[in-house]
């Protein structure tokens, strides 16, 4: 079956579309890829952008909750981030289920690591929107959300008491949250009516300030036997208390708890709503969005379940033969890009407005380089209207995000990346934004030095606009960041200027200032700067960036630095001038001019040399964003046949549908996203109209527009399920040959057809000057930009 035959074929795969097909592709969907070795994914049930996202918390790898590495679960908690690094994220006010033992409540474990128990290995089940396990003791958890409301089903497995008795279930709820971040917090039960509700302060997990955190939970489907609260390891049938830190910073573990006289069916079910306005708003979410708790869960979870399925509705596969891992992985990584940013609208305290708000840009570092394209083509409406919130959070707050969570500003990496959302947006024609808002936020970042740079706007712009470069030491008097990363930070500002200089031109103001800083990055190129190995070897390759000084003078920083054959370096671990990757890696960050850089590192060939070098010797650290616009660099040598053999050669050992099957932390679905435009066989060079061709991982690849309804097809002739035929012989698009080795945003908008012949051998397509990608100092194409 496939796109793209006579009429009755349409019509055929339109019908299988609508019923068939999507449960399958919903099918391949497996929450637990990444869920070890450090991706970091949230696991558990979630909406699409959800703000409830509950899960099984557990004191391993818990940055998302839950992971597979073997630790306990701590609780069941009904809000987290996805992927992240930093410290675990939220996870606040997580429940507990359990018997104590001869029906004492004192005999319970409530403190975090005594109660903390493993789970039955074979009991996991995550699948969109549902997730279930089955601790040790024989107790059930099982699962969904709704937007702003969690709701579990406990099922217990009965039990007696030394006295005959049956054992009561008791589900105590901590006031806390991943990392024990809470400030102060409260909590009040009212036994009538199985609630409990409250609040607490928190800290966000990579950022500055802090947070309130509301919830509301109602306990139903068996009647409350007893109440109270606990305090450490004892409780009592108190309704009502206050927790604070003192002085000393001391931390009291503490919450509420219900006990309940045993139903038939052994289950309680706990609806919990969450808010960051009120515990009244929590309780009015949870009201609103599951009026019955008793008997909501199935259909709650069919509906989370259609809501997926919708989503992933405008991407079809004709998989040639391909494995279900592969397919799994595929599906699987689309799934997590629409985990995160979460959707908060109407959840906002800082400011009134009617524009959407978004939260978790976790961080735009990571996710603008394929993460907002790729929503931008499934889920257009959804990243308009994030665009939208990332303006109207600058509107509020006075800058843009460069990474924010729980209405936290988040800590800087690298340059003001939200300006490359935004130019991508723009040449992408993304409605609905204010688009003089937007040039005037990009203004901003380019022209203002914020007092605190560490987590809004750019440090160094006294240095950047009349030395045009980040010096390395820089005095830098008008604004207080972390001084470190000035090469990452010149190729991204020079990079972020660039999608100014884009939107400006296109806005028709004067852009040529921006242009001109776009080139900054040159000045830090050293052309005589060797890079040995330590061992003392030559890696045989001449010219690198290096720090420079204000007076002009060269410092110095060794290539391989802060890749994996050396040591790793962050913003608060041996902070250098390049952030989380080496100069090696850094030094293919011109996207904008990419011929140039082959310019100046010898030419196409020397180029091409130094890219395998990278890519082979453990200089490339797949594991994190910079390095994915590497692995498709080749097409600017024209040599567009290297890239896809580069992307074969990741995928999938480093990316696949194993729980350990992501190579690094996950980023709220960047990584994820690389998979899935990779196997889609288009990458984006984001704030450009480009994506640079390779073939899809499968026979064919459809993409529906969200609102134009055109479907856009690729479709490999001759293609191999061994992927040995991985190199385009020859193409056409919409059925007239086509050479260029890229495809503009067009091809999606418009609907069009590729169609690829592949071989087991690299060709001629798409290898002349005029096919290659435009780049700024040698195209004509880069002006129509
Ligand atoms: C469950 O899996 C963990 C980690 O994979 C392992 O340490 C543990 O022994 C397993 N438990 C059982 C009962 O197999
Ligand atoms: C996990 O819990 C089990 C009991 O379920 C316990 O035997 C084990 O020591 C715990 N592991 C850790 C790392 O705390
Ligand atoms: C709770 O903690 C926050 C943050 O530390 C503080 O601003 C607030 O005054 C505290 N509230 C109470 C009632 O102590
Ligand atoms: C948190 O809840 C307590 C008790 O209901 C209430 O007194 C307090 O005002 C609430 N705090 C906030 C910040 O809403
Ligand atoms: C975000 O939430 C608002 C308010 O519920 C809703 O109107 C909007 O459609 C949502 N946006 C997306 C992309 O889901
Ligand atoms: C140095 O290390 C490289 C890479 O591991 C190796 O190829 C080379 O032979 C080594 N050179 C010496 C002198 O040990
Ligand atoms: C420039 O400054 C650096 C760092 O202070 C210093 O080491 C170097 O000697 C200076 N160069 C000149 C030419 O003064
Ligand atoms: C799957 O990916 C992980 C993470 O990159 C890697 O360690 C593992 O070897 C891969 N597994 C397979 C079977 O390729
Ligand atoms: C696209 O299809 C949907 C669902 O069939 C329909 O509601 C919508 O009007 C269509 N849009 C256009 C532009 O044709
Ligand atoms: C494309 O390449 C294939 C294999 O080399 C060849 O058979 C075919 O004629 C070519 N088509 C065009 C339009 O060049
Ligand atoms: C964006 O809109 C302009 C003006 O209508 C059009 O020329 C251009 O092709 C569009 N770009 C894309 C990527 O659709």
């Amino acid at each position: 079956m496939v796109i793209l035959k006579p009429i009755i074929g349409i019509l055929l795969l339109q019908y299988t579309r609508g019923t068939v097909a999507t449960q399958d592709d919903l099918h391949y969907v497996n929450p637990l890829i990444g869920s070890t070795n450090g991706g970091n994914v949230f696991a558990g049930a979630s909406l699409p952008y959800g703000m409830a996202k509950p899960v099984a918390d557990v004191d391993g790898q818990n940055t998302g909750g839950f992971s597979t590495d073997g630790s306990n679960v701590t609780g069941f908690s009904h809000m987290h981030d996805s992927g992240t690094g930093g410290n675990p994220s939220m996870g606040n006010f997580p429940l507990f289920p359990q018997y104590c033992k001869d029906n004492l409540v004192d005999n319970c474990k409530f403190p975090k690591a005594a109660r903390a128990i493993h789970y039955k290995n074979d009991s996991v089940v995550a699948t969109p929107g549902y997730f279930a396990l089955t601790l040790e003791n024989g107790i059930k958890a099982e699962m969904t959300a709704a937007q702003h409301t969690a709701l579990y089903r406990f099922v217990f497995p009965g039990g007696k008491a030394a006295d005959g008795n049956e054992l009561y279930p008791l589900i105590s709820l901590d006031l806390t949250d991943l990392w024990d971040s809470r400030q102060n917090a409260s909590i009040s039960l009212d036994s009538d009516h199985g609630r409990m509700k409250g609040n607490g302060t928190f800290l966000p997990s990579f950022g500055a300030g802090s947070y309130q955190s509301y919830f509301c939970a109602d306990f139903v489907g068996a009647d409350v036997q007893g109440s109270g609260i606990w305090v450490n390891d004892r409780a009592g049938s108190v309704h009502e208390l206050f927790v604070t830190r003192g002085f000393n910073n001391f931390y009291l573990q503490a919450g509420g708890y219900m006990t309940f006289i045993p139903s038939e069916d052994q289950t309680v079910t706990v609806r919990v709503g969450v808010s960051f306005i009120s515990t009244d708003q929590a309780c009015k979410n949870a009201e609103a969005e599951i009026p019955n708790p008793d008997d909501a869960f199935d259909t709650l979870k069919d509906q989370a379940e259609t809501a997926w399925s919708n989503k992933l509705r405008p991407v079809e596969v004709t998989s040639g033969g391909v494995s279900d891992d592969m397919l799994s992985a595929f599906w699987s990584g689309i799934y997590r890009t629409m985990l995160s940013p979460q959707n908060m609208t109407g959840e906002n305290p800082l400011w009134k407005s009617d524009e959407p708000y978004f939260d978790s840009f976790y961080c735009l570092w990571d996710a603008f380089r394929s993460q907002h394209p790729f929503l931008t083509i499934i889920d257009t409406h959804a990243q308009s209207e994030m665009v939208r919130s990332l303006l109207d959070t600058f509107k509020h707050e006075g800058w843009l995000p460069d990474c924010r969570m729980s209405l936290c500003k988040g800590w800087t990496q690298g340059g003001s990346n939200a300006d490359v959302v935004l130019a991508d947006a723009y040449v992408k024609n993304l409605t609905g934004i204010d688009w003089e808002l937007a040039y005037k936020a990009m203004v901003n970042d380019a022209e203002n030095e914020p007092l605190e740079w560490s987590y809004e706007g750019r440090g160094g712009l006294q240095s950047w606009k009349h030395l045009h470069y980040i010096p390395y030491l820089d005095f830098d008097y008008i604004g207080f960041g972390t001084n470190s990363r000035s090469i990452s930070r010149t190729v991204e500002y020079a990079y972020n200027d660039y999608s100014l200089s884009v939107v400006a031109k296109g806005l028709g103001k004067d852009y040529s200032t921006y242009l001109a800083r776009s080139g900054n990055w040159q000045n830090l190129y050293k052309d005589d700067q060797k890079s040995l190995l330590q061992n003392g070897t030559d890696t045989g390759f001449t010219g690198f960036f290096q720090p420079k000084y204000i007076n002009g003078t060269w410092g110095h920083q060794d290539p391989i630095a802060c890749s994996a054959l050396a040591s790793w370096c962050s913003l608060t671990s041996n902070p250098s001038e390049t952030f989380e990757s080496s100069i090696w890696e850094y030094q293919f960050f011109v996207p904008h001019d990419m011929a140039k850089l082959i310019k100046m590192v010898g030419g196409p060939e020397a180029f091409v040399a130094r890219l395998d070098y990278f890519h082979t010797s453990g200089l490339a650290d797949m594991g994190n964003e910079p390095v994915f616009l590497t692995v498709y660099d080749y097409h600017y040598a024209g040599r567009p046949a290297l890239s896809a053999s580069r992307a074969h050669a990741y995928i999938p050992s480093s990316f696949n549908a194993t729980n350990s099957g992501l190579p690094g932390n996950d980023d709220s679905g960047a990584m994820g996203s690389f998979l899935a435009w990779s196997m889609m066989g288009l990458f984006p060079n984001p704030g450009q109209n480009v994506y640079l061709m390779i073939p899809p991982f499968f026979e064919a690849i459809a993409v529906t527009h969200p609102d134009t309804n055109k479907t856009a097809t690729i479709r490999n002739v001759n293609f191999d399920k061994t992927f040995k035929k991985i190199y385009i012989q020859n193409a056409t698009l919409n059925g007239v040959p086509y050479t260029k080795n890229w495809i503009g945003h067009e091809f999606f908008t418009q609907g069009m057809t590729l169609e690829l012949t592949l071989g087991d051998r690299e060709s001629a397509w798409g290898t002349r000057k005029e096919d290659l990608p435009p780049s700024l100092s040698d195209s004509v194409n880069i002006n129509e930009i």
